[in-house]
């Protein structure tokens, strides 16, 4: 039987990358899934490859109202909702503090905070009920740089860090009726975008694979599904029933810095 037979999801920003790995991946696992996308291209793609198993919402995860349609159609679809993914996220590039000037410095944090940390507020916040109902669960996209510096600029370090406090007083408040975890990948291949009117996509930086690959020890870039069978744990009542408040790293093992040099055996 297959993992999540009989569940319903909705994943946020989950028309490419890790959002769209964790989608297939639930599908494949006998999920119906909900997905929150921007673009009408996202929901052709979703279309063609899932057919009815999947509905797609378009909208704007700093948008209230967008997050309350998205959570409605995924009941309307499906009958309840199982399993929230806040997933979407934007990236700065990282752009040390002192490149940017002060003068923009609220409208950058906002642009960034609004989107990684606004916008999981408001799709939990529009779930909850409907979760509480089902004892479901939130699964959060969560990063390395939830826990370290150096993999983002001071905005998006910063903003994956308040992540991980919300994952422990979300798993503390909606605890019993509802887990709350999250999943931190490391270095991934995917076109992440930054804010608004930059055109830089992450895999296209120049040096990134041959970057995270030296930075780890499993030494390489990850895929986007790399990543999916965590969330699949996470969400499964049966794998998870006594696990809320818990992040799994899917890193490559960055915590012990570095790759190991072999030495070179002598004859
Ligand atoms: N790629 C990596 O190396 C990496 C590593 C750790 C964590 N992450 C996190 O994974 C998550 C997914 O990113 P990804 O790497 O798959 O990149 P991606 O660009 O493929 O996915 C991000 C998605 O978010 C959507 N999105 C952005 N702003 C939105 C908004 N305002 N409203 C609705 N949707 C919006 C985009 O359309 C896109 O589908 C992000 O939270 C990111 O921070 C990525």
């Amino acid at each position: 039987m297959a993992r999540l037979d009989g569940y319903a999801a909705l994943i946020t920003g989950g028309g490419k990358g890790i959002g769209r790995a964790v989608v297939d991946r639930f599908v494949a696992e006998g999920a119906r899934v909900c997905v929150l996308v921007r673009s009408q291209t996202d929901v052709d793609s979703l279309a063609e490859q899932h057919g009815d198993k999947v509905v797609c919402v378009i909208g704007d995860v700093r948008n209230w109202a967008d997050n309350v349609a998205a959570v409605q159609a995924v009941v309307a679809a499906f009958g309840k909702l199982d399993v929230l993914v806040p997933n979407a996220g934007v990236y700065d590039f990282s752009d040390t503090f002192e490149s940017i000037d002060g003068a923009e410095m609220s409208e950058r944090y906002r642009q960034l905070f609004d989107v990684n940390v606004l916008g999981y507020l408001l799709a939990a916040r529009a779930a909850v009920d409907a979760l509480r109902e089902s004892n479901g669960s939130i699964v959060f996209t969560l990063s390395s740089s939830s826990f370290y510096a150096g993999g983002g600029g001071t905005l998006y370090v910063s903003s994956k860090h308040a992540l991980a406090g919300t994952v422990k007083q979300l798993a503390y408040e909606l605890a019993p009726e509802i887990r709350v975890n999250a999943v931190a990948p490391g270095g991934t291949r995917t076109g992440l975008g930054g804010l608004a009117g930059d055109n830089r996509a992450l895999a296209d930086i120049e040096g990134f694979e041959d970057m995270v690959a030296r930075n780890v020890p499993l030494g390489f870039l990850s895929e986007p599904e790399d990543h999916a069978g965590l969330y699949v744990t996470l969400a499964s009542r049966e794998d998870s029933r006594f696990v809320t408040s818990e992040i799994i790293r899917s890193d490559g093992g960055i915590e012990v810095r570095g790759r190991r040099r072999k030495k070179k055996v002598e004859q």
